[in-house]
């Protein structure tokens, strides 16, 4: 597609929900939690909040700077700006190889857990522990990653407009609204008051130690899709008058909000049935099934939330998916259809590949098992950040600031109040503090 041709998303608030459900997804509600409950709680939530705005915030306002000047994916952005950059948005496409090979799978998982909310989930006596075990050793991960494959590709090869705007209209409010009645719910569950301790009393000493910092950190780039020329992508189909830093601030704050009323369900539940919060991986899988067998439609409820995670990791699959498809129907002059189907097939290849080898290699910071752990810990420890960094000093110091201030206005159309706050943070802070994360953790 020329830039004549290409799509575009209709309108502010359209340009928003994409963004935001790009972002909103298992990282705010399957990866958040689990990270947090072996990082402190508490302290891991006060650093991601901070991360959030001094680094997470930047960058995303810089991607989509990138993205909406130059109407390009990924690479084809940062070369169109500095042809000796490209290889910045090569790291982007990286990044969403690995997370391709990993993010069906848990997306799987949400789905055969809406359609298992039917079947023997909820029977009396069953171990969600015992039960997730089971689940895991058959063969339905595999088929359920699969159907999610399936599922995004259908979606993207109807294209931006139709795909896109209409799978995040729907489902975000529904989001909302079950999560805020959850999280009513488990305050009454018998000893839920522990969960609230752990997951909003910080240990300030804990907070600040180099670890937690760069969980958080790497917490805070993934769950808003940012370092990996996501965010360039979708600016791209923004049109001239998107507000770019308001955008970006109601897609940060939406994500936030997700996050903590994720934990807000996860904790207390965890507390109350006596599940350890550094569970890992499995947290969500195991806790909320708790919270639903006391409700009194477990299977409806339990059918509607993982329903509804399965449609929010779905509006973050197409996401990473189309950053990979756009790159190769831009830059290898392929039809849609065809880079389309070479992305789904390239993930199903890396997700069988990454759920069945097992990985284990000392990292500092890493703890996982399976290779799917490793990638995902390299895309959002390593890359994303890292990703950030460079895009912060390309946007604050390689391009001019000429080049911020008339994104950030809408070439002189509109005030940016910010304009200011946000180079300093984009050539100073941010570069700087992850910076240093890395040196302090892997050093
Ligand atoms: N932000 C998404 C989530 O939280 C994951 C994602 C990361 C999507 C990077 C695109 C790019 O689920």
């Amino acid at each position: 597609m020329g830039a004549e041709t290409r799509a575009s998303f209709g309108g502010r608030l359209v340009a928003i929900l994409a963004a935001a459900g790009s972002a909103i997804g298992l990282g705010s509600i399957w990866r958040f939690p689990y990270v947090a409950g072996e990082n402190g709680g508490a302290a891991f939530l006060l650093v991601y909040l901070l991360a959030i705005f001094v680094v997470g915030i930047p960058v995303m306002v810089a991607e989509f700077a990138v993205g909406r000047a130059t109407k390009k994916n990924a690479v084809g952005g940062y070369r169109q700006l500095a042809k000796g950059w490209r290889w910045l948005g090569y790291s982007g496409i990286i990044a969403a190889l690995f997370i391709s090979g990993y993010y069906y799978i848990i997306a799987g998982w949400s789905l055969e857990y809406f359609v298992n909310s039917f079947g023997s989930l909820y029977n009396e006596g069953v171990d969600f522990r015992t039960q997730f075990g089971i689940f895991q050793t058959s063969w339905r991960p595999l088929l359920y990653m699969v159907i999610f494959v399936v599922l995004t590709h259908i979606i993207i090869v109807r294209g931006v407009q139709d795909g896109i705007e209409k799978a995040s209209k729907v489902m975000m409010p529904m989001l909302f609204v079950i999560l805020i009645f959850m999280a009513i719910w488990v305050a009454f569950m018998p000893g839920a008051g522990a969960g609230y301790e752990f997951f909003l009393k910080p240990d300030f000493a804990k907070a600040f130690s180099a670890d937690t910092i760069f969980s958080a950190v790497g917490q805070a780039f993934f769950s808003l899709s940012v370092g990996m020329g996501c965010m360039v992508t979708y600016a791209s189909y923004f049109d001239k008058k998107t507000n770019l830093v308001g955008t970006s601030f109601s897609v940060s704050l939406l994500t936030l909000v997700v996050a903590i009323l994720a934990g807000l369900v996860i904790f207390p539940a965890v507390f109350s049935a006596g599940i350890a919060p550094s569970e890992g991986t499995s947290l969500v899988f195991v806790s909320l099934p708790e919270v639903f067998k006391g409700m009194p439609l477990p299977s409806l409820f339990s059918a509607i939330f993982f329903l509804l995670l399965a449609l929010a990791s779905l509006t973050s699959t197409i996401s990473f998916h189309e950053v990979l498809t756009a790159y190769i129907s831009e830059e290898f002059g392929m039809s849609r259809k065809w880079a389309t189907t070479i992305t789904s097939t390239l993930s199903v290849v890396l997700c069988v590949v990454a759920m069945y080898t097992a990985f284990d290699v000392s990292i500092p910071g890493y703890n996982g098992t399976m290779l799917s752990d490793l990638f995902d810990f390299i895309t959002a420890s390593v890359i994303l950040p890292l990703g950030g960094l460079f895009t912060c000093l390309f946007v604050g110091w390689r391009m001019k600031p000429d080049f911020l201030r008339g994104e950030l206005t809408n070439q002189g159309t509109i005030k940016s109040r910010l304009y200011h706050v946000l180079l300093f943070l984009m050539r100073y802070v941010s570069p700087l503090l992850i910076g240093y994360i890395f040196v302090s953790n892997f050093v």
